[in-house]
């Protein structure tokens, strides 16, 4: 059945099929539609235009929005969702000026998570992933790349893809699952544990098809320049594209390498030389930035106007995990990239809908409200504009979120 809505304040993101990655100063132009109607069908965008022109049609249902704006739900590309446990404790001891790394040293950080996950049944995690998911939807997201990587033995990261295999069954959201056994080495025998990616978890990943992509942490102290190499070789193998964690800490080579390795994005770029953003210019692959991380651990922001003025790209997400990002909510990503970054809030707001939807190739499918593309929408308060999204920090602008048509 075809609903319509109508009375749109403003339709924001109206974009043709076929519009290309946004980057330079047209990323600060999001197009919209004044006093607009929208009709959606089977799911899909079917039409819009402006009010004088709206033409109802029998047997439809009307939903009068009042004057209120409406744009496309965000599409968050990296995140951490599926864990056992929140990391609180680290949390109160970062107040009291430990560091990201010296936490991981005495027994927190992300081997903690992995011991956790471990001892979690699967229906545990499920029900817990479920509930997150379900939150971070309220809050606006419509589209999500999930993270494996905190299982760390063959057993474990199986079970957090199958966790994530059974998110993509239960919601009506697209949903792309990453392969991140290289996130740390859970013994002293490296060698040992990159074999058992590659012999074991590996093969089986690719039998049951439980994953989209392949990451690597790639930073010091963590998966070197050489072993990430052996680790996206091996995946190439097995048909998984790269989508990596680099220049969080340290720029040791990262970026070169996974461009080498045809990565569809790059993610974190918080230390990142001139010579990569001209690199990166060159090449096909995305860069990701994630301002939450860098605000909850209060390390620098990855240079997103730079970037931006360089001719990169960019996209935002939430990296949602309980160690260095705990929040999915991109409205605050989009507040922190304009206070932190310096971006525009139309700059930001492109890069959470639009660019990021390239970044799981789902720009076919969401992003922007095109036709044909699914009718993943908020509609928002009354008086809220598309700078309140950013402006008004930790404010909640959304009043409902609808996805595939339907309020969610
Ligand atoms: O993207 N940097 C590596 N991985 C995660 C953090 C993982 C954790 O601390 O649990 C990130 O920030
Ligand atoms: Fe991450």
């Amino acid at each position: 059945m075809q609903k319509s809505f109508i009375n749109i304040g403003k339709l924001y993101q109206v974009r043709a099929e076929g519009t290309n990655l946004l980057r330079g100063p047209i990323m600060a132009d999001v197009p919209f539609l004044e006093n607009a109607w929208m009709t959606v069908k089977d799911g899909l965008i079917e039409d819009f235009g402006k009010m004088e022109d709206f033409v109802p049609s029998e047997n439809e249902e009307t939903v009068d929005v009042k004057g209120c704006i409406i744009t496309p739900t965000f599409v968050d590309s990296h995140t951490h969702l599926v864990f056992a446990q929140d990391r609180d404790e680290e949390f109160v001891m970062k107040i009291k000026g430990m560091d990201y790394q010296s936490i991981a040293q005495a027994g927190g950080g992300i081997l903690n998570s992995a011991k956790k996950l471990q001892e979690t049944p699967l229906e545990i995690l499920v029900e817990r992933a479920s509930a997150r998911l379900n939150e971070a939807i309220k809050a606006g997201t419509g589209a999500i790349e999930i993270k494996s990587g905190y299982g760390l033995t063959t057993t474990a990261e199986l079970k957090m893809l199958k966790v994530i295999a059974h998110l993509k069954q239960d919601f009506k959201i697209p949903i792309k699952a990453t392969f991140l056994g290289a996130h740390a080495f859970p013994t002293e025998d490296k060698e040992r544990y990159m074999q058992t990616i590659i012999q074991e978890m590996l093969p089986e990943i690719f039998s049951n098809q439980l994953a989209d992509y392949i990451d690597c942490f790639c930073e010091k102290g963590y998966y070197s320049v050489d072993q990430m190499r052996t680790i996206l070789e091996a995946g190439q193998k097995f048909d998984l594209k790269p989508k990596v964690h680099v220049n969080q800490f340290n720029a040791i080579g990262g970026i070169e390498n996974a461009i080498e390795f045809g990565a569809l994005s790059v993610d974190h770029l918080e230390v990142l030389p001139d010579e990569e953003i001209t690199l990166l210019k060159d090449s096909d692959t995305l860069p990701v930035a994630l301002p939450g991380c860098s605000f909850y651990l209060n390390i620098p922001f990855a240079p997103g106007r730079k970037m931006i003025d360089n001719g990169l790209p960019l996209v935002l997400a939430s990296d949602f995990n309980p160690g260095s990002a705990p929040s999915f909510n991109m409205s605050t990503i989009n507040s922190l990239a304009c206070i932190r970054m310096k971006l525009l809030p139309q700059e930001a707001f492109n890069a959470t809908t639009f660019n990021a939807a390239f970044a799981l190739e789902l720009e076919n499918e969401v992003g922007s409200i095109t036709k044909g593309k699914r009718a993943n929408f908020i509609i928002g308060k009354k008086d809220k504009t598309l700078n309140s999204i950013s402006y008004n920090f930790g404010v909640n602008w959304i009043d409902k979120v609808y996805l595939n048509g339907e309020e969610f």
